[in-house]
């Protein structure tokens, strides 16, 4: 999977400049798109599903240059998740919605309603089936969104701030759910202001600044404190943590295991 931009600007109608001359290169299967308020996240995203056609410069997926004639056929290779899920639930129950994007695929009722149960199962929504979304909370109206997204089974998946709104379990469960999308091969990518959570979970990280690409690479491009300054971004907790030693992990598990080993070498005063 290959998501290629190169040079892209994109200005609203009203002449604010939301991305300016903007190029990357995403091959991973786990990307998450950091940068403050206002740098152009939301609008990328809304450009790499094809909602959105460039002003100037090109969106290539997997070597395809999306143009307003094939944006439609781009649209349904490539879900992208609102960060409010409000913009994309509206059908009389949370089981309609989720069936949306498969009905209008063309799948048959008896395909509809496996994928529709397998999401709901995957998403634990399934008590809600027969419930009118607008009805559902901010955290249960995320889920269906993303289950309606995901029953149409796009080879890349886009989330616009995924984790806002998510209690600690539901935000491990999901977390559990990128990473099986990522494991079976689907491209995800999100945007998130959590810098700890990109730190542990992308194998590649994009970072943004006033519409344009400010670094791209590993999640160590994190720990790179003038960029982060510039971006308006926190340093991740870990790399703070640890920045004095040699030792840099990246998620809570292993900066445990080093701890443990840190502590058999010379064991703390009691
Ligand atoms: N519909 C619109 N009309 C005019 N300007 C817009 C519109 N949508 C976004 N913008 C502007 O475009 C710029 C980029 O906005 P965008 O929503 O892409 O940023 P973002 O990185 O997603 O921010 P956030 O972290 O707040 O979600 C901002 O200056 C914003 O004010
Ligand atoms: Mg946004």
């Amino acid at each position: 999977m290959n998501v290629s931009v190169n040079h892209l600007s994109f200005s609203y109608p009203d002449g604010t400049r939301a991305l300016h001359k903007l190029t990357c290169q995403l091959t991973k299967n786990k990307v998450a798109i950091l940068g403050s308020n206002g740098s152009g996240k939301s609008t990328l995203l809304q450009h790499l599903n094809g909602l959105y056609i460039p002003q100037s410069g090109t969106v290539e997926i997997n070597g395809t240059r999306i143009t307003k004639k094939n944006c439609m056929d781009i649209r349904k290779k490539v879900g992208l998740v609102f960060d409010h899920p409000d913009h994309q639930i509206f059908a009389p129950t949370v089981f309609d919605d989720i069936a949306f994007g498969p009905r209008n695929k063309g799948e048959s009722e008896k395909d509809v309603a496996r994928l529709v149960y397998e999401m709901m199962d995957w998403l634990n929504i399934s008590h809600l089936q027969n419930k009118p979304p607008y009805h559902l909370s901010l955290g249960q109206k995320k889920k269906v969104a993303i289950a309606g997204v995901l029953a149409m089974e796009p080879e890349i998946i886009l989330f616009d701030e995924p984790f806002s709104g998510l209690d600690p379990y539901s935000l491990d469960d999901f977390i559990e759910i990128l990473n099986r999308l990522a494991n079976l091969g689907q491209m995800v990518i999100i945007t998130t202001h959590d810098v700890d959570l990109a730190y542990s979970w992308a194998e590649e990280c994009l970072i943004l600044q006033r519409g344009k690409a400010l670094l791209q690479g590993d999640v160590h491009i994190l720990e790179n404190e003038k960029v982060m300054a510039e971006a308006k971004l926190r340093l991740p907790s870990l790399f703070s943590l640890f920045k004095e030693t040699k030792y840099r992990p990246t998620n809570i598990q292993q900066a445990k295991t080093l701890l443990e080993q840190i502590v058999r070498k010379e064991p703390l005063m009691k």
